[in-house]
């Protein structure tokens, strides 16, 4: 069993000055390509993944404590369980190379494999950048105030430049920070600043990530993209699914649904996408969440629920995730349950005759504001394994309990699919509607 990236946790302090004023926009979009199928057999690893990634969101969150009580502190994390999520291809330098690299909207730093490698993933399709080969390349000072909104921690600085490094656990990775121009689309912008990796240890999975969180050095915040949006296609479907970014980020469904993006009082630049999941309806049964269930914990560290591309699953923390469980199985009680440790999973149920399972009660989310999501029914509850017919054997519920020890509650990529999500940084909101993701 191979861990799945590497990683880099950074600290970011957040009274720095403005680095990029908004850029002009028109909007712009791109494609986004799943890295792995979900499907039947294929759940124990994107739990596995998941787990990887949400002890990174954890230790980002206590790296904060730990590093300072100084609460202006940020935090920004890049992530393992890449391949969990959705690559996109960004054209880097002139003349621009095509990198598919996984969009993460829990992280900040753009990254790539840069030649010459001191270790790098060995990716026959995606060998490193070489930067010598392109003509608007060039490296960023230790003086640049994208250096400088990387933690003393993780970066060093000599002849080289602006070095970066993370660890974590089984993954590891560093490099410098350099400018480039950088293709997304059919558009172009220059003097993007990006991490150019040159050290790589653990895994061979990525070329690297693009992040989309709030934090400084992310596409969003360097583009001064003001809103994004995508909408995932269902894994079964296999096909690409949109990102949008700025005007063209515009979700004007008539059944669009908005809830604030809230910020975690204890860490007020936290760069993660956190919403306030106020109520959860299984069936006829309206679950006792109250205002506390899903709150940040009082050390401000732990608690709130955040939106994440990266995280496959949805992690619900305990009281949560114990209160839909119950609703579940005492309405699906008729039904044979099923062990759902072999496939890393909690609650799952056995399919008689090889059809799918009738009688799953329906799954409401609500969100402040009043934002109700109805969860299509293979967005929460699919078939995880076939019998020799490949016909439906076993299913079970998409939505397990966070690990005891890290107390976020993240709703996670398949939760997110058939939607159109939209991201409104400007106006600190997120909004979403059911869509057809080919039509958007
Ligand atoms: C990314 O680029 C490669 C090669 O340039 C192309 O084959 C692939 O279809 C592109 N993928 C997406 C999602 O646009
Ligand atoms: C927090 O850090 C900032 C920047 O390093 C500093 O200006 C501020 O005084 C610190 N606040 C506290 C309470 O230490
Ligand atoms: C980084 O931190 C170390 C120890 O905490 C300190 O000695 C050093 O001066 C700091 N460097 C910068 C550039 O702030
Ligand atoms: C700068 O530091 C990095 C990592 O600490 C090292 O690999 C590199 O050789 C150094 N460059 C110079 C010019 O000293
Ligand atoms: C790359 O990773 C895959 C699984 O993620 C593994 O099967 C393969 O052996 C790895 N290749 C190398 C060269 O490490
Ligand atoms: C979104 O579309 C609506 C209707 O087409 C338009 O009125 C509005 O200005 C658009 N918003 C943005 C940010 O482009
Ligand atoms: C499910 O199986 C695992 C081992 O395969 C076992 O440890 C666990 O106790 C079982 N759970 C239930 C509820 O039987
Ligand atoms: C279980 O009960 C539900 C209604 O409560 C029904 O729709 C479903 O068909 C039943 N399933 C079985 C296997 O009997
Ligand atoms: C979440 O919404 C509820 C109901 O509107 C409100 O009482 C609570 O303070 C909100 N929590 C946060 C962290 O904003």
């Amino acid at each position: 069993m191979v861990s799945r990236a590497a990683i880099l946790a950074l600290l970011v302090l957040v009274l720095i000055p403005p680095i990029t004023a908004a850029r002009d926009h028109h909007g712009f979009r791109a494609t986004l390509t799943p890295i792995q199928q979900l499907s039947p057999g294929k759940h124990s690893d994107a739990v596995r993944r998941d787990s990887h990634r949400i002890a990174l969101l954890s230790y980002a969150a206590t790296a904060v404590s730990k590093a300072t009580t100084n609460s202006s502190v940020n935090v920004q994390a890049l992530l393992e369980n890449i391949q969990g999520g959705y690559n996109m291809n960004l054209s880097i330098g002139t003349p621009p190379r095509t990198f598919p690299v996984t969009v993460d909207t829990g992280s900040s730093l753009i990254w790539t494999q840069c030649a010459p490698c001191t270790k790098c993933f060995d990716l026959p399709d995606t060998p490193p950048f070489q930067p010598a080969s392109s003509s608007t390349f060039s490296k960023l000072p230790c003086t640049s105030n994208f250096c400088q909104v990387i933690p003393n921690s993780s970066r060093s600085c000599n002849a080289t430049g602006c070095m970066y490094h993370g660890t974590y656990g089984v993954g590891y990775t560093a490099g410098y920070l350099a400018m480039e121009t950088i293709n997304v689309g059919e558009s172009s912008f220059p003097n993007v600043a990006f991490g150019c990796s040159t050290e790589n240890g653990a895994d061979n999975s990525s070329s690297g990530i693009v992040g989309l969180n709030r934090g400084p050095l992310s596409l969003v915040s360097q583009l001064g993209v003001g809103r994004f949006s995508y909408c995932l296609r269902s894994y079964t479907d296999a096909g690409e699914s949109p990102i949008l970014f700025g005007s063209l980020a515009n979700l004007t469904d008539a059944k669009v649904q908005s809830t604030p993006l809230i910020k975690n009082p204890a860490l007020t630049r936290s760069s993660f996408y956190y919403v306030n999941l106020t109520g959860i309806t299984v069936g006829s049964t309206d679950l006792p969440i109250t205002r506390t269930t899903f709150a940040f914990t009082e050390t401000g560290l732990g608690g709130g629920t955040i939106v994440d591309s990266g995280t496959t699953l949805t992690h619900l923390i305990k009281e949560g995730y114990a209160m839909v469980r119950q609703a579940f199985v005492s309405q699906m009680g008729n039904l044979t349950a099923v062990n759902g440790t072999q496939f890393g999973l909690d609650l799952c149920f056995g399919t008689s005759g090889g059809g799918e399972l009738q009688g799953v009660p329906a799954l409401v989310l609500r969100f402040e504001g009043g934002a109700e999501y109805a969860v299509p029914r293979r967005s929460y509850f699919d078939v995880v394994a076939v019998d020799s017919r490949g016909r439906p054997a076993v299913e079970c519920l998409l939505v397990i309990p966070a690990r005891e020890d890290l107390s976020i509650s993240i709703i996670g990529n398949v939760l997110q699919m058939d939607l159109h999500v939209l991201y409104d940084l400007d106006g600190e909101m997120f909004s979403f509607a059911p869509a057809d993701c080919t039509k958007v």
